[in-house]
């Protein structure tokens, strides 16, 4: 059994790596009357996961912070292996935060060596990043999945930055009748614009500034629907020639669609998505921006 205490100023967190373990504490928290909080992350937590985790403190909840590094969300070509992890670092944050139960589970035990199971949903993984990285939103529909009938939240937060992840699990929680209210949190950023991602320890200085091209490229747009521009392909147009000076080795999209569907629009006359993946040497950012052409400021 592993169960520890971390150190740190809110000295009564708890973290346990058995499933087991996290039913008991929960059981327990709810005997007391608690609500329960889920916040679904992979580690190396930076600002955008500790919004989550203010979100569900704020609201009184229990909160659970789960940390696992997903096998079944990465492809063959994806960076399993190169995924930044710091857990003790992890830890001191969510100690320091008001977390109650960090759940750290090795891989067996999350998934049996003979799982058959898996959760998948349909239509809104057909585009963005969908075809660039097949199987990945069936893995992380069959993760959280697992996650919310470990923990049983009352409520379940996720950054917006994963636009796409959202909108999946929110469909999958309405489709499944899932009894979890999900919370979308804005994307935290950088001073210099690039959205907060775990993934941001892996650019090298080089990487990085040119990196900032991508929060450019979103600003660029939103300016220009700012000023009367309507046509996604002009806009998209311009967008790629800010991104072409980031040198990427590719990019995967840069779509304008409806926030609901997914789909790309013919005209920008309500409220867009504008989303983008692009790889900057071995590593793949993705970033997005909802823009409303009626917004007042927009
Ligand atoms: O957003 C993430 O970090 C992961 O996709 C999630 C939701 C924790 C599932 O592994």
């Amino acid at each position: 059994m592993s169960l520890g205490r971390a150190r740190g100023a809110m000295c009564g967190m708890e973290h346990v790596s058995e499933i087991k373990a996290v039913r008991e504490r929960v059981a327990a928290a709810r005997r007391s009357g608690r609500r329960i909080g889920l916040v679904p992350t992979m580690g190396y937590l930076h600002a955008g996961h500790m919004s989550l985790v203010e979100a569900s403190v704020a609201d009184g909840l229990y909160t659970v912070v789960s940390i696992f590094v997903n096998p079944t969300q990465f492809g063959p070509n994806d960076d399993l292996d190169r995924y930044p992890r710091d857990t003790e670092g992890d830890l001191k944050k969510c100690a320091d935060a008001g977390v109650e139960l960090v759940f750290l589970p090795a891989g067996d035990e999350m998934y049996r060596p003979d799982a058959s199971t898996s959760v998948q949903v349909r239509k809104l993984t057909d585009t963005l990043c969908g075809p660039a990285r097949p199987g990945h939103f069936d893995g992380v529909a069959t993760v959280v999945t697992k996650l919310f009938n470990i923990v049983q939240p009352d409520r379940a937060y996720f950054g917006q930055k994963d636009f796409q992840q959202l909108a999946v699990i929110r469909r999958m929680v309405r489709d499944l009748d899932m009894p979890v209210e999900v919370v979308g949190c804005p994307i935290v950023r950088q001073p210099d614009g690039l959205a907060m991602s775990s993934r941001n320890v892996l650019l090298n200085g080089d990487e990085h500034g040119r990196a900032l091209r991508l929060h450019e490229a979103l600003c660029h747009a939103r300016d220009r629907i700012g000023v009367g521009e309507r046509d996604p392909v002009t806009l998209t147009t311009e967008m790629l020639d800010i991104l072409a000076a980031a040198e990427p080795r590719g990019i995967d999209y840069v779509s304008i669609v409806d926030p609901e569907t997914l789909q790309p629009v013919l005209r920008i006359e309500r409220a867009v998505l504008i989303a983008l993946a692009v790889r900057l040497g071995p590593t793949r950012l993705i970033d997005n921006m909802v823009v409303d052409p009626h917004a007042a400021g927009t």
